[in-house]
């Protein structure tokens, strides 16, 4: 946005609608007019190309990976694009973490150091395998894993960390990668809301041993459902590979006996792949859009107290942008609180969203450990053990009581929805005290 005086102006007015109004209006929800009625950019998006593969996969009949070639043109256009040397497709992102776990033999008994702060697929994946999910507190700036605060959390048990790159923003790969490598643990990077985010120029989900990746819809590469598992690592590949196909090898031959163990079926189905392959076209531009709007958007808030975007480290070369997270610091909204700020923010036509909640306190963790199956391998000290070191996580618990964000769509918008963003939270902080008392 150029200049100052557009600044001023964009507080004062309605933003996205045109419609000029004065800073004393009354916030929607006490019945004044929002500051805007237009939707954000709505998500997925087609095009005609999307139509044609789609129709193409399925008049051609060979609908599953072995006999069609959408499967194969996605994994090495994916590899290309994050310049890695093996992909493999899966049938989500779940799928895809549980691929990579077996790939390394991580099992019961088992412990893998992740973030409390993510999406509860990643903690259902590492107990999919009967291995335990170990949280390392968050990094209050960047809602990152706290890379300084890994290695105390190594045990003899300790078979890998796994970094999330949550929303696009990426975790502290120096730190994570030299720990892992001192210790001999390998990396596995949750790479599901990262496509095109990068470490000091490298893709993220490149940098350890194994990266995986969601193809999700709501993702910025969407395909319905799908995943990836992408490697550099040539035994690792085959591996994978083996354990989302029943152990079959790469060209779908019968299993090598030599090497075959349990695997299941992730397959990706050639629908999804041509899809994906249609809907990569686009990533670049979208990404690039979301970037330039993350941009303008962090300078708009600069302009508003309590609204913090969050951090980057400065070896996040790039940001994917899935989600843009900010910390909330009610004390300069009155004390308004969060759930009251969400609310006031869409009543002005804004889909503010809050952030995740404490998963290390979510019931699924304590009925898991109280399974039948997890009493089988584990003894009742052991997850007592467990459940001790997640309990204490001070700084994960500011983050979900702080955490703000929009999804991706929103930033796929024009300079003058940033804009509408701003406004809003402007106008809502100047009637903070009105709609806490409301
Ligand atoms: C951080 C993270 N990990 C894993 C997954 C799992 O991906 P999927 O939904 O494709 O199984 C997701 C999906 O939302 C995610 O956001």
């Amino acid at each position: 946005m150029s200049g100052m005086l557009k600044r001023r102006t964009f507080l004062l007015a309605a933003g996205g609608t045109g419609m000029a109004r004065s800073a004393s209006d009354p916030p929607a929800l006490l019945g004044g007019e929002p500051v805007r009625r237009k939707p954000f950019p709505s998500w997925p998006r087609i095009g005609a190309k999307d139509e044609t593969n789609w129709m193409e996969a399925l008049r051609a009949c060979k609908w599953w990976r072995r006999e069609g070639h959408w499967v194969q043109d996605f994994e090495k256009a994916w590899g290309e694009k994050l310049g890695v040397r093996h992909v493999v497709a899966t049938a989500n992102g779940t799928g895809a973490l549980m691929a990579a776990m077996s790939a390394l033999e991580i099992g019961p008994k088992d412990e893998v150091l992740t973030t409390p702060y993510t999406f509860i697929a990643t903690i259902n994946a590492i107990l999919a395998q009967y291995a335990l999910p170990v949280f390392v507190d968050t990094d209050r700036a960047t809602h990152m894993i706290d890379a300084t605060k890994i290695e105390a959390a190594i045990t003899p048990r300790t078979r890998a960390i796994m970094p999330v790159h949550l929303g696009g923003n990426m975790a502290d790969m120096d730190k994570i990668l030299e720990v892992a490598r001192r210790r001999g643990i390998a990396v596995i990077e949750d790479a599901c809301q990262a496509h095109l985010s990068a470490w000091r120029g490298k893709a993220a989900g490149t940098l350890g041993e194994l990266g995986c990746f969601s193809f999700q819809k709501f993702k910025n590469l969407p395909g319905g459902e799908a995943g990836a598992v992408v490697t550099n690592d040539e035994k690792l590949y085959l591996h994978a590979y083996g354990f989302h196909s029943h152990y079959r090898t790469p060209g779908e031959n019968a299993p090598d006996l030599s090497v075959c163990r349990n695997g299941i079926n992730l397959r990706m189905a050639e629908f999804q792949a041509a899809l994906l392959v249609a809907q990569m076209e686009r990533l670049e531009e979208t990404t690039r859009r979301r970037e330039e709007n993350a941009a303008l958007l962090g300078r708009l808030l600069g302009e508003i107290p309590g609204i913090e975007p969050v951090k980057q480290y400065p070896g996040c070369t790039r940001n994917g942008y899935h989600l843009y997270m900010m910390r909330y610091d009610a004390e300069a909204f009155a004390g308004l609180p969060r759930s009251r700020l969400i609310e006031a923010m869409r009543a002005e036509g804004i889909p503010l969203a809050e952030g995740y909640g404490p998963l290390n306190r979510h019931p699924f963790l304590e009925n898991t450990a109280r399974s039948r199956m997890f009493r089988a391998i584990y003894s009742e000290r052991e997850l007592a053990g467990w459940r001790e070191r997640n309990r204490h996580l001070p700084a994960n618990d500011l983050v979900t009581q702080e955490s703000l964000w929009f999804s991706q769509n929103v930033l796929l918008g024009e300079q003058r929805d940033m804009e509408d963003i701003a406004a809003a939270f402007a106008k809502v902080r100047r009637h903070a005290e009105k709609l806490k008392a409301s």
